[in-house]
């Protein structure tokens, strides 16, 4: 029931019209009886709609694409993670004080859990800001190197250099077959596959371990994994586990992956 308290959070982005976060987190507020509701806001001009937020008195917004980070300059104050990324996916809105966080991170943490990683081999495709919090969840969890593919060479050098005092990367381009060819966990942070028939890197040198994709459905690179039988995971699990790190920003409630996955008709 909406009425004069109804609290109101949201996603910015542009293109917004096919996020699945306003089905979870309204879904989620339904679940646990909050008098609140989550919007999906198509944005423009993302500082006009931080005067809306501060106006308006928002409760929080969940920030994505193009837009996480021009928001690291729009916030008040921001957490280590979103510091180190230089990326808010997440702003809580306290009492006029405007947080982000970067909750990619601690989803992408999540996703990590479930692989065997740790001394592997690991390469990361792609060089934005989904490739930061990748990078940077690797060495929260103790990776010391990776490998880096990108298609623009000058973003991969870049990269490499603002992490180069937490962990170690190796920059190559996409059509590396040796790099593929001894990589345990490769991990798609690109968005290449969202159009369900484009590949960012060819698997045929992969002969065992784990392929990840950020993207949170079976993407041509997940399934033909799969179809050579190496394991795979797409981004569903690191998408859900960024929303209950938002929810539970917003309302210190931390809800399980399972209610989460079942209110969007997942399970992983
Ligand atoms: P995000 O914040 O989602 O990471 P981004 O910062 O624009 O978005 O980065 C997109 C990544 O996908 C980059 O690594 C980009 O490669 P470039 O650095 O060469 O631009 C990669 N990417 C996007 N479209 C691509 C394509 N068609 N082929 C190869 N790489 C692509």
């Amino acid at each position: 029931m909406l009425n004069s308290r109804t609290k109101l959070y949201g996603v910015i982005g542009s293109p917004i019209a096919h996020s699945i976060s306003p089905k979870l987190h309204n879904g989620l507020f339904r679940y646990y009886g909050l008098n609140a509701v989550y919007l999906a806001f198509d944005v423009k001009d993302i500082a006009e709609a931080f005067h809306g937020i501060r106006g308006l008195g928002l409760g929080g917004v969940n920030i994505t694409l193009p837009y996480k980070e021009r928001t690291l300059g729009l916030v008040d104050k921001v957490d280590a993670d979103a510091e180190a990324v230089g990326a808010v996916n997440t702003v809580k809105n306290n009492g006029g004080i405007l947080y982000g966080y970067n909750t990619d991170v601690f989803g992408f943490e999540e996703t990590l859990r479930r692989i065997d990683y740790l001394g592997k081999e690991i390469t990361v495709v792609g060089a934005g800001g989904a490739a930061r919090a990748v990078i940077y969840a690797l060495y929260k969890l103790g990776v010391k190197r990776v490998n880096l593919m990108n298609r623009t060479m000058d973003k991969a050098a870049k990269l490499r250099e603002q992490f180069e005092r937490i962990i170690e990367i190796d920059c190559h381009r996409l059509d590396a077959a040796h790099v593929v060819g001894h990589t345990d966990v490769l991990i798609n942070a690109t968005s290449v596959g969202i159009d369900g028939i484009s590949l960012p890197v060819d698997i045929a040198p992969m002969g065992k371990g784990w392929v990840v994709d950020i993207i949170y459905f079976d993407t041509p690179l997940v399934k033909k994994a799969r179809s050579k039988r190496l394991d795979a995971i797409n981004g569903m699990v690191m998408f859900v586990n960024q929303a209950i790190r938002s929810f539970e920003i917003w309302t210190g409630i931390k809800c399980s992956e399972c209610l989460a996955l079942s209110l969007l008709g997942e399970k992983v």
